[in-house]
């Protein structure tokens, strides 16, 4: 019967083939997307040693995306255009990694990088155009007008070298003019080898430099109901969905990053978290950015996947005239400072009397506290963290203000 046992054999080779195909279906892709020889090859070399030494890097990068995609050691160390060169047992590699390492494969998102204030306006709001070259600046304020054409902040002179190497630049660095013509980093947010949108999407992460007094956003964002919910229902979420097909169903609890940058339900990915910003909260007195309306309609987008327009409207008018009562609160105790001032009260560098100092905190730490709290949600700091202390420091800068024209006459 020799058709018979060809029939059979086909049959049984079919059904082998066949659980093969479904056997390796199941298999995690991690075990199915092989990497190359050549990255066994690169990284097998720099992780005989290094897994020895420093196991975390190595398991750090073995978890990441980038290991499933082949993405070696060598990709990210070898020297970028610019970039000084290290003999390392065998290998070139760069001496110093920047955002130059990883615009190879992800120049687009560099380009967004560049446009935002994480790039070149952050390093410049403390040492101003210092390090950033002409071209660097005349595209940077193409974005962010005013942001990098201006002085080093005061405090650098003040508070010293090592205060503002181990403070100001451990945050401000993000956007720190690197020497191969780049600008600042981008493992801020993704670390250096989990490359982890998951540990991006996290209020954690940004709260490393977004949080205090001065730009309380993350005791903000824990106080509202999102960041409540976010403690809620953290595990319930896919934190590791990837970002262009990012949706509501992978995160229904909004943190940090849903707003400001993730592309959730089609809206699209951005690096420049100024695009959905429609006020200038930082500042003493806020305006309105140059982009107001169309910002303002992005981020209003955003909301509005999880909510209805009529409810984020009446959140946002509310919010808008807590910008207007703050800027009013602020103004009057920018003017008496102004007329101290024009009246020769105030004569000494910035910063060098008690009164400059109170009226500082209450344009910097509560007159912006009481901004951010009214567009994320956090009550108490619109109010007992925002808007007392600003009346009590009202109170006290006119005392103070009496008193310097008291002394003034005095001693005239
Ligand atoms: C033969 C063992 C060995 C191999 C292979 C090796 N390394 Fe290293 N690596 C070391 C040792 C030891 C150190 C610490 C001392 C030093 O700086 O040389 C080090 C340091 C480093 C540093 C820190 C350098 C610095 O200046 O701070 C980096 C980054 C690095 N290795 C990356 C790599 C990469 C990427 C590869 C593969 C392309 C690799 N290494 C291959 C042994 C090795
Ligand atoms: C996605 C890019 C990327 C990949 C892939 C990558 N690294 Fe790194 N690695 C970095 C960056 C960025 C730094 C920080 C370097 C700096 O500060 O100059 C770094 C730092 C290091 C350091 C110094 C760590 C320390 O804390 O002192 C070692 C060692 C290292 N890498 C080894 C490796 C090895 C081994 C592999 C492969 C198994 C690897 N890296 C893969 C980006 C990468
Ligand atoms: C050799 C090219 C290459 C280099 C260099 C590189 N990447 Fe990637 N990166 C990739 C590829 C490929 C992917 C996977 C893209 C995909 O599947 O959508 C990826 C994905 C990512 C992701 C998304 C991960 C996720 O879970 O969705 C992040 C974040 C990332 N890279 C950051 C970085 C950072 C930061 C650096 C520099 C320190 C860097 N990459 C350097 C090629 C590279
Ligand atoms: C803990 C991290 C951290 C430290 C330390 C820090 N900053 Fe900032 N800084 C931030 C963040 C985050 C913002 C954005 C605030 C916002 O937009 O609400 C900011 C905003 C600013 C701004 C306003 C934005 C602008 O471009 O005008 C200035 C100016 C500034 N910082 C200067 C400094 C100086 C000077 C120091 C040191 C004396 C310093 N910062 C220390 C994180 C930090
Ligand atoms: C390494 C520190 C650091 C990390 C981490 C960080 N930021 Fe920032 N961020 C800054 C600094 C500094 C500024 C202020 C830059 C300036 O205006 O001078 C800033 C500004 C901003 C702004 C205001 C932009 C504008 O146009 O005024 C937003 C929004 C923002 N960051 C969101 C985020 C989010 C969301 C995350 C986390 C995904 C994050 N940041 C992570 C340091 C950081
Ligand atoms: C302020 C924090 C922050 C910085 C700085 C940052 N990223 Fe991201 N990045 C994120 C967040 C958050 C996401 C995930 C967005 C989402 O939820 O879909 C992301 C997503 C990504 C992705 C996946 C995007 C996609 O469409 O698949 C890549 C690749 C990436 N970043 C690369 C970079 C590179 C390269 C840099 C430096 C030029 C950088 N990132 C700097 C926060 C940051
Ligand atoms: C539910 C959405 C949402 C969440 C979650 C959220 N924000 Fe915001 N954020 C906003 C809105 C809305 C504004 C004000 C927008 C405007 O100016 O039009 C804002 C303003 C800001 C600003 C002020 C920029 C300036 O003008 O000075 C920073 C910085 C910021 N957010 C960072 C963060 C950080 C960090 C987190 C997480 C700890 C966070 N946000 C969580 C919606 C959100
Ligand atoms: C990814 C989904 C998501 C996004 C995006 C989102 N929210 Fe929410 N929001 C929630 C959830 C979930 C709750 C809790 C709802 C409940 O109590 O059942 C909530 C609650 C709130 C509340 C409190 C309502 C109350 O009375 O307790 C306010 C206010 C709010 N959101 C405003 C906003 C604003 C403004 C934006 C945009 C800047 C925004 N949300 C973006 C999911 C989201």
């Amino acid at each position: 019967m020799p058709f018979r046992s060809v029939f059979i054999a086909v049959v049984i080779a079919f059904a082998l083939i066949l659980g093969a195909f479904l056997i390796n279906r199941a298999r995690p892709s991690v075990e199915t997307e092989q990497p190359t020889e050549a990255l066994v090859r690169a990284t097998g070399k720099c992780a005989e040693c290094h897994l020895r030494s420093q196991y975390s890097v190595v398991h750090e990068y073995e978890m990441s995306l980038h290991a499933r995609k082949g993405v070696n050691c060598l990709d990210c160390h070898q020297p970028a255009p610019g970039q000084e060169k290290k003999d390392h047992h065998g290998f070139l590699i760069s001496a110093k990694l920047t955002a130059g390492n990883c615009r190879n494969c992800h120049e687009n998102i560099y380009q967004q990088f560049l446009r935002s204030r994480h790039a070149a306006p952050a390093w410049a709001a403390i040492y101003g155009e210092k390090g950033l070259t002409p071209e660097q600046v005349n595209f940077s304020e193409m974005y962010q007008p005013g942001g990098v054409r201006r002085l080093p902040h005061p405090f650098v002179q003040l508070e010293g070298e090592s205060a503002m190497t181990s403070g100001c630049e451990q945050c401000h660095s993000v956007g720190r003019p690197n020497a191969d013509g780049t600008i600042g980093t981008c493992t801020a947010c993704h670390t250096r080898h989990t490359s982890s949108v998951r540990i991006a999407r996290l209020p954690g992460t940004c709260a490393q430099c977004h949080m205090g007094p001065d730009h309380s956003q993350i005791e903000i964002y824990e106080e509202s109901k999102h960041g409540v919910m976010f403690q809620a229902q953290e595990r319930l979420l896919n934190l590791d969905a990837p970002p262009k097909t990012l949706t509501t169903r992978d995160m229904f609890v909004p943190t940090c990053a849903t707003c400001h940058l993730s592309g959730i339900n089609g809206i699209g990915v951005t690096h420049d978290p100024s695009e959905r910003l429609s006020y200038y909260l930082a500042n003493a007195i806020t305006e309105k950015r140059p982009n107001y309306a169309a910002a303002q309609a992005k981020m209003k987008q955003v909301c509005t996947q999880c909510h209805t327009l009529a409810m984020i409207d009446r959140v946002y008018s509310q919010a808008e005239q807590v910008v207007q009562s703050t800027n009013d609160r602020v103004k009057a105790a920018l003017d008496i400072m102004d007329g101290l001032h024009k009246d020769g009260m105030l004569t000494g560098p910035p910063f060098s009397q008690p009164i400059d100092f109170v009226y500082f905190d209450l344009w910097h730490y509560d007159g912006r506290t009481s901004k951010h709290g009214a567009f994320m949600g956090g009550a108490d700091f619109v109010q007992w963290h925002g808007n007392y202390p600003m009346i009590a420091k009202t109170v006290e800068l006119k005392a103070m203000a009496e008193e310097l024209r008291r002394e003034h006459g005095r001693t005239k």
